[in-house]
């Protein structure tokens, strides 16, 4: 069964009198995941608002939006109100503009939930505790007593899916909910979007310009460019026989990325430093005394991957920085980039980079900015 079904949506500007979105027409089915991928502006997060009926006055929609065969676009809005949260509920973005700024989140929590509820205080904090944990959010109560702006985009986000997951609702619309996040963070929303459906059944359309998640999340996709929907299908159908030109572009995009990550996942050494002793000289000009700041340090670094050295002040860590940078000579042993010394002048100019701690000191100041960026 369809759970959702869009006929000819057509979304027009009356300020400009542009149409957006033209002649959208879609099912969704009661269970399923369906992902709306394309281009930046070609009309996805307007088509899921207005779903939910949420966006500006002057973007007029028309056409029918029928949830279980009742058409929402005949809906006033107090009828709608009812609808947002329990019935459809939309995880943006950017969580930050998903709460209110003035208020602590807990607030905006309970609103939700007693509107829809009307449940106690109590019975929220509960739910919500254990909602939180689930996503793997630690110290619920601690987070619910804190504004938006103290917690970080990832948090936010799974704050969004705890909410659906106490609301329950019939169905998700997430649009790029992991656009705005960090690789981990991004890999762990999914993964709690993924359990989401597993645990409540719920229908979810899912927003993305990542092919790689849509695989992993959705049944069927849509693409849209330009306000058109240009080709549907399930996912095998569309990575193994995309119709249309754009389409075919997307896939293979994305399997050129995943061929990129695989190498870079195999990678071999980039950057060998070997056996390296530093001595810096102490006291003044004429003194002999030296200290050592490095000893016999050896590790390599493989393409792609990022090494973290850490150490307290002093132990080493600039220099050993320079001495890769090749602003410095080691008194022993090599550093190697790609086989080669860093120290002969054979490495490709700018291959490897540094960002200084303080950007005061790396930036020539009698300069306008775009001259020393040119002179690379
Ligand atoms: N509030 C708005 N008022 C007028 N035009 C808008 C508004 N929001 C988006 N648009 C236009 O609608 C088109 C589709 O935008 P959008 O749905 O946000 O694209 P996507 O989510 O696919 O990146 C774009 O051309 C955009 O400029
Ligand atoms: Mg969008």
């Amino acid at each position: 069964m369809n759970i959702l079904e869009v006929k000819n949506l057509n979304i027009r500007d009356v300020k400009t009198d542009n149409d957006i979105v033209h002649n959208g027409t879609f099912t969704l089915k009661e269970g399923s995941c369906l992902a709306i991928v394309g281009e930046s502006g070609s009309g996805k997060s307007i088509t899921c608002r207005s779903i939910m009926r949420l966006n500006k006055s002057w973007l007029q929609q028309s056409g029918d939006i029928l949830f279980k065969g009742e058409n929402l676009n005949l809906l006033s809005e107090k009828e709608m109100r009812k609808m947002r949260g329990k019935k459809l509920c939309m995880i943006l973005q950017n969580g930050m503009s998903a709460f209110d700024p003035s208020c602590v989140i807990g607030v905006h929590l309970k609103e939700t939930l007693v509107e829809h509820f009307g449940w106690s205080n109590k019975e929220i904090e509960e739910k919500m505790k254990n909602a939180m944990e689930s996503v793997m959010l630690k110290n619920p109560i601690e987070i619910m007593n804190k504004h938006p702006h103290q917690l970080s985009g990832g948090m936010l986000q799974r704050i969004m899916i705890a909410l659906a997951l106490v609301l329950e609702p019939d169905i998700i619309i997430a649009d790029e909910p992991t656009t705005a996040l960090d690789t981990i963070s991004q890999f762990e929303v999914v993964e709690q979007l993924i359990k989401l459906r597993e645990k409540m059944g719920s229908s979810m359309i899912f927003v993305s310009h990542d092919l790689g998640v849509v695989k992993k999340i959705a049944d069927n996709i849509l693409v849209m460019k330009d306000g058109k929907i240009i080709e549907r299908g399930n996912i095998q159908a569309i990575f193994s026989d995309a119709q249309h030109e754009y389409t075919k572009y997307l896939v293979s995009a994305k399997e050129e990325l995943s061929n990129q990550f695989k190498k870079i996942w195999g990678g071999v050494n980039l950057l060998k430093v070997d056996s390296i002793d530093k001595f810096y000289k102490k006291g003044g000009m004429f003194s002999k005394e030296r200290q050592q700041v490095l000893k016999n340090v050896s590790f390599e670094c493989r393409n792609g991957e990022c090494l973290g050295i850490i150490g307290e002040s002093g132990s080493g860590k600039s220099t050993l920085g320079r001495l890769i940078l090749g602003i410095e000579k080691p008194d022993q042993g090599t550093v190697l980039f790609e086989g080669k010394n860093v120290m002969d002048r054979r490495v490709r100019l700018g291959a490897i980079s540094a960002v200084f701690q303080d950007y005061k000191s790396s930036i020539n100041p009698f300069l306008r900015l775009k001259k020393p960026f040119r002179s690379r």
